[in-house]
């Protein structure tokens, strides 16, 4: 059966059991909406959209057109694990779409945060509308819709926008798999389905991406800076234990310059600022203090292994008055 809401007697997936009745439940709905149709998704990486292609793999198989769009903003690895994960291993039929040049060209320039956010935003549809209208007999649209999404649109919270932003010639019947869950049942279900833990259990990622954390106009050099600033920072958290531990931790590198040296010369070069937090429900947060230790080392990698940087600050401001990201 396809659910419209979560039924009010539904138990929460908190077992494997629970998430393989679920998983099998859906998958004889899924088969029956869509019977031999084609099903499009935009497969983002992130734990909602990877479920959601995972689900309908199992369900309809190659009926289902995976289009993944890098905008050249995501974090270092993650286009080449959704292509590893879901055309190598699951063999879905999966269209990748590097969108890097189009995206950083268009951002060019643009320092006002809603205005990158919006430009990030409306790219992303276009280029999808482009990918969608080349293909043939598509007839659905998947999306990770989740409870809280649906919750959070009704309380008037946030716009639920999920499908919109479509041209409006383009109508899809919506498929939406993980629609009645919460975000730890889908992880549960994403687990059950086989996907990696890294996939499964990741911290939540701006859709804007990488764009939020290099502040004012983005330029390729200090786009750089940060996507090899985080990657460093999430290997040491995974190396340390704090990897699941630790509720959200990345860089940013702002869009100023300071003095240092470097082998006896003078350098000129950008800070990078870390910020690791914990929160439960993100309308506040608080600061994780870390060894001295690992920032000693991470002080000593980033300003060794990533070009640009000079100096290594650590962000201990809580939310309120501070929000997570910077823009
Ligand atoms: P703020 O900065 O508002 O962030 O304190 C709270 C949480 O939301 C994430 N965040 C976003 N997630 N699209 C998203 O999908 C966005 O535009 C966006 N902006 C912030 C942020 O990473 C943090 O977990």
């Amino acid at each position: 059966m396809v659910y419209d809401r979560r039924p009010e007697d539904m138990v929460r997936i908190t077992t494997p059991e629970l998430a393989q009745a679920f998983i099998a439940e859906q998958i004889e709905a899924l088969q029956k909406q869509i019977g031999d149709r084609k099903v499009l998704l935009a497969l983002s990486g992130g734990v909602d959209s990877s479920v959601v292609a995972a689900m309908l793999i199992k369900a309809v198989g190659q009926q289902l057109v995976c289009v993944h769009v890098n905008h050249g903003l995501l974090r270092k690895g993650e286009p080449e694990q959704v292509i590893k994960v879901f055309r190598d291993e699951m063999k879905a039929n999966l269209i990748y779409v590097d969108a890097t040049d189009r995206f950083l060209d268009k951002l060019a320039g643009v320092t006002d945060p809603e205005q990158k956010r919006q430009i990030i935003g409306g790219e992303f549809i276009d280029v999808f509308a482009e990918e969608a209208r080349k293909l043939d007999g598509i007839e659905c649209l998947a999306q990770g819709t989740i409870w809280p999404d649906i919750l959070e649109s009704e309380a008037g919270i946030k716009a639920h926008h999920n499908a919109g932003g479509l041209p409006e010639d383009m109508k899809f019947e919506l498929v939406e798999p993980v629609r009645i869950l919460f975000k730890d049942e889908v992880r549960m279900v994403g687990k059950e389905l086989g996907l990696p833990d890294g996939m499964v259990y990741r911290q939540p990622f701006p859709g804007p991406g990488l764009g939020v954390r290099c502040p004012g106009a983005i330029t390729r050099d200090r786009l750089e800076a940060v996507r090899e600033s985080d990657a460093i920072l999430r290997e040491e958290f995974a190396k340390n234990g704090l990897e699941g531990k630790v509720w959200q931790y990345f860089t940013v590198v702002p869009d100023f310059k300071s003095t240092g040296i470097r082998d006896g010369k003078r350098t000129f070069d950008w800070p990078c600022i870390i910020r690791a937090i914990n929160t439960t429900d993100v309308m506040e947060v608080t600061v994780e203090h870390l060894s001295p230790e690992l920032m000693d080392h991470l002080v000593k990698r980033i300003t060794t292994e990533v070009p640009g940087i000079n100096r290594v600050l650590y962000d201990f401001t809580p939310k309120p008055p501070a929000t997570v990201e910077y823009e």
